[in-house]
């Protein structure tokens, strides 16, 4: 019933009555609304079902265009983003019509839906600014990294799950794990795929999270396995532009010390956690995107 997420969004954006934000909406591509996937898999498809997947996907989709802002981002999805077609202003206006319109609805599902959705969107922004701060230095505290992930990419997983499970009148609290895990497991995930993809597949230039100052937990493990020497030339390639020698050099480390290996391994553990989650619920969709998220190779 994704389709009827799609007709909310494009009926919350009518409502506005402005052409020029359905022609700016028109060109988001719409990605694989996974948020909306998790609250109808958990919560069936009535109207205040499909109402706040709507809400959250608006809200996720500011959250994109604030941030290929703020990454100087000019690919999302393989396709030019909205601010290297239309520029940053305009970007970050599409970003708050959309935030703000979700926010909007929200007063309409409950006081409880709203708190929970609130909440994660005050943790995304609060992750964002930790995420821009810690790409300044070289950050090698991985419980930092966890934390950072988990507030910018997690906490709407999770709210998502948990809202959901109000809804339903599920048990809230194992849902809302299941989203926590699945959240920094595909955060995890979608860091790692930044290193071993290649840029054609990825959609944007490869080992740009590096370029960019983000040291994300492959960088980690790398650095901690280096001898000193390897690990200070590490260090002097951090937050700039990698020659095509200098990016291989690192792939090349990575793969003499496992250091993917073992950053998939604990995005492994904890989609695993939301797989018995799931499992024991009989939960058999839910079990099976998490399934999905760790079934392939890198
Ligand atoms: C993508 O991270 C970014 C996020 C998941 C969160 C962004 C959050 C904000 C900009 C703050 C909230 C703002 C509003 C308007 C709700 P990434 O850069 O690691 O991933 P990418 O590869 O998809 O760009
Ligand atoms: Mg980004």
């Amino acid at each position: 019933m994704l389709s009827a997420v799609e007709r909310k969004i494009e009926q919350f954006i009518a409502d506005l009555n402005d052409k020029e934000v359905v022609a700016l909406y028109a060109k988001l591509p719409s990605g694989k609304r996974l948020r909306a996937k998790l609250i109808l898999k958990i919560a069936g498809s009535s109207l205040a079902v499909v109402k706040t997947a709507a809400i959250v996907e608006m809200i996720h989709a500011a959250s994109l265009l604030h941030d290929d802002v703020i990454d100087d981002a000019y690919t999302r999805r393989s396709k030019p983003s909205l601010n290297a077609l239309y520029g940053n202003k305009t970007a970050i206006m599409l970003g708050d019509i959309l935030y703000s319109k979700g926010f909007l609805e929200l007063n309409n599902i409950s006081p409880d839906v709203a708190k929970i959705v609130s909440n994660a969107v005050v943790q995304l922004s609060l992750g964002e600014l930790k995420d821009v701060s810690l790409s300044k230095a070289f950050n090698l505290d991985k419980e930092i990294y966890l934390e950072m992930i988990y507030q910018k990419t997690a906490s709407l997983m999770e709210a998502s799950a948990g809202v959901a499970a109000i809804l339903a009148g599920k048990d809230k609290d194992a849902y809302m794990i299941y989203g926590r895990n699945l959240g920094i497991a595909f955060q995890m995930i979608d860091d790692i795929l930044d290193i071993t993809m290649d840029a054609k597949t990825l959609g944007k230039p490869a080992l740009h999270d590096f370029e960019e100052g983000k040291t994300t937990l492959p960088y980690i493990y790398l650095y901690e396995a280096l001898d000193r020497e390897d690990a200070l030339k590490l260090k002097s390639l951090h937050g700039k532009r990698l020659s095509n020698d200098e990016a291989l050099w690192i792939k090349a480390q990575m793969q003499k010390h496992h250091s993917i290996e073992k950053a998939f391994d604990e995005a492994k553990i904890l989609a695993e956690e939301a797989i018995r989650l799931m499992q024991e619920r009989g939960e058999d969709a839910l079990r099976d995107i998490a399934l999905a998220m760790i079934e392939r190779e890198f």
